[in-house]
């Protein structure tokens, strides 16, 4: 497959061609990972939205599938798209699609309806409606029926919300083992709520609770989902809820950003600890991490995140031809207790390759060239506070460094940051360039940051995974230099692994 067009991501997710939004139904099955996603067949623009699939054995090698559902009456005359959703295994085939022996897969998606219409189900929608739908896999995932005798199986939120129904999205589907029950989280996207149903075939649902408005509200919330975690690996479980927000992300980003919260779920009602209501919690604090989502069917310790590399604030105009959008890196997610709180910590999912360390004792201040050139680098970098205020590296730089990207630390605020303000074409969107920060307490004057660099992307892990930026970065074929920074002093005690990744392509 031939991935070189100028800024095609190398090792993370693109479709071949057109646009792409949310990650959606990640199901790992049969030894296999499906990766479906917000698709238009028609266009490098957000519309005709129909199920994009890939599948991999690694999570690092995808092999494009054929849409797994089309907008229907595409192109031509569009009845319903195929909003987000997820999918699960039903192994007791609870909702009947099953075949002999064969456990059905089932995908619960959000039908937008453009127009008012009587669907064969004998239900009536109105223009702009968004319902709840399922449909089923008997070949593994690999192809999809929709099931028009009942679809929705929701048809609009309950009563009480009956205005919302252009705004009733995004089912996050799960099976909750000590009740015995199937549960949808349901955004109301306007009202920042979280709807809880519950259901024991999919079929027929129930609210049971609901959840929010809570910590950021500054736009609608989306791409809701619900999951356990253990705490530090042990025995004791809690609950992460993590939604979409749009706009209103992290501090100093334009708009897309992801929240979650941390607490207990007891087949009905989320109860989001006190400590996680204090502030608000970022999964990521860059401007290019959003809709994230979890697979299924994986054990509950090894919970794998991947969101959507990009912005609502100017998605539509990034500058790749012929695709836009990519996925980020797939993410292991753990609960770990740092400094006494339960932080949700992520670790890329990335095959370890070999690479290069280097030490020096100090780095003087200024600029020092490293003898590491390409765009797509894992690097992980250890410093310890010395007379520098800010300690670095420049990644995908020009040799007059008139193009860089700067990836650091502030020792005197403790905090993690990238500034794509000088990182390339950038004129697309004026809230485009920017520097993103994200707190991290060193370790008895320690730092570790872990850099992904990409062709059209940065992802910066700070200490254990604590937090993490995400930032796409358009810069030019010649940036491909890069260098340690030292201001107002040396930097001690550094360590540097680098690797060039190769495509997976
Ligand atoms: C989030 C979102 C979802 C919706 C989908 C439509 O990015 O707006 O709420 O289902 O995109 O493509």
């Amino acid at each position: 497959q031939d991935y070189n067009e100028q800024y095609r991501p190398q090792y993370h997710y693109t479709p071949a061609k057109n646009w792409m939004n949310d990650p959606n139904g990640l199901i790992f099955h049969e030894g296999i990972y499906h990766l479906f996603y917000q698709y238009n067949p028609g266009g490098t623009t957000w519309g005709a939205m129909s199920w994009g699939h890939a599948t991999s054995p690694d999570l690092a090698h995808w092999d494009h599938q054929p849409v797994a559902l089309q907008a229907r009456g595409f192109p031509d005359n569009i009845t319903e798209m195929f909003f987000s959703g997820t999918a699960v295994a039903d192994i007791s085939n609870t909702s009947g699609f099953g075949a002999g022996d064969k456990a059905p897969l089932v995908a619960m998606y959000t039908s937008y309806y453009p127009q008012a219409q009587t669907l064969p189900s004998g239900k009536s929608v109105e223009a702009n409606q968004q319902s709840q739908s399922i449909a089923y896999s008997l070949d593994d995932g690999f192809t999809w029926t929709t099931y028009d005798e009942g679809n929705p199986v929701l048809l609009s939120p309950p009563p009480q919300y009956a205005d919302q129904i252009r705004e009733f999205r995004d089912p996050g589907v799960f099976w909750h083992a000590s009740s015995s029950k199937w549960v949808a989280v349901i955004s109301l996207a306007q009202l920042r709520k979280l709807l809880i149903y519950t259901s024991g075939d999919l079929k027929e649902w129930e609210l049971a609770s609901e959840f929010g408005p809570e910590n950021a509200v500054g736009g609608v919330w989306e791409c809701p989902s619900l999951f356990p975690l253990p705490v530090d690996g042990n025995g004791s479980m809690k609950w992460v809820a993590q939604v979409g927000l749009n706009p209103g992300g992290p501090p100093g980003t334009p708009g897309s950003g992801t929240q979650y919260f941390v607490g207990d779920f007891d087949g009905t009602t989320f109860t989001a600890d006190p400590e996680s209501l204090k502030q608000t919690n970022w999964l990521d604090w860059g401007p290019d991490f959003y809709a994230a989502l979890s697979f299924s069917g994986l054990p509950d310790t090894e919970r794998v995140d991947i969101a959507w590399m990009n912005n609502w604030k100017y998605g539509g105009v990034i500058p790749t031809d012929p695709w836009r959008s990519a996925m980020s890196i797939p993410r292991k997610l753990s609960l770990k207790t740092i400094d006494n709180a339960v932080a949700l910590v992520q670790s890329p999912v990335l095959n370890p390759e070999p690479g290069s360390t280097q030490h020096w004792d100090s780095v003087p201040a200024g600029i020092t060239k490293l003898d590491l050139a390409g765009k797509a680098l894992d690097i992980t970098l250890t410093f310890t506070k010395s007379e520098s205020s800010y300690f670095g590296i420049i990644v995908q730089a020009t040799a007059d460094l008139s193009e860089q990207t700067c990836i650091g630390y502030d020792f005197t605020t403790e905090q993690l940051f990238v500034n794509r303000t000088l990182s390339g074409v950038a004129d697309f969107d004026e809230s485009f360039p920017g520097v993103y920060s994200a707190p991290l307490p060193s370790r008895n004057g320690t730092v570790t940051i872990r850099v992904l660099s990409d062709w059209s992307s940065v992802e910066v892990f700070g200490g254990q995974g604590e937090v993490s930026i995400t930032a796409q970065i358009f810069p030019s074929d010649a940036a491909i230099e890069s260098y340690l920074f030292s201001i107002d002093g040396p930097t001690r005690n550094i360590e540097l692994a680098a690797r060039e990744v190769h495509s997976v392509w």
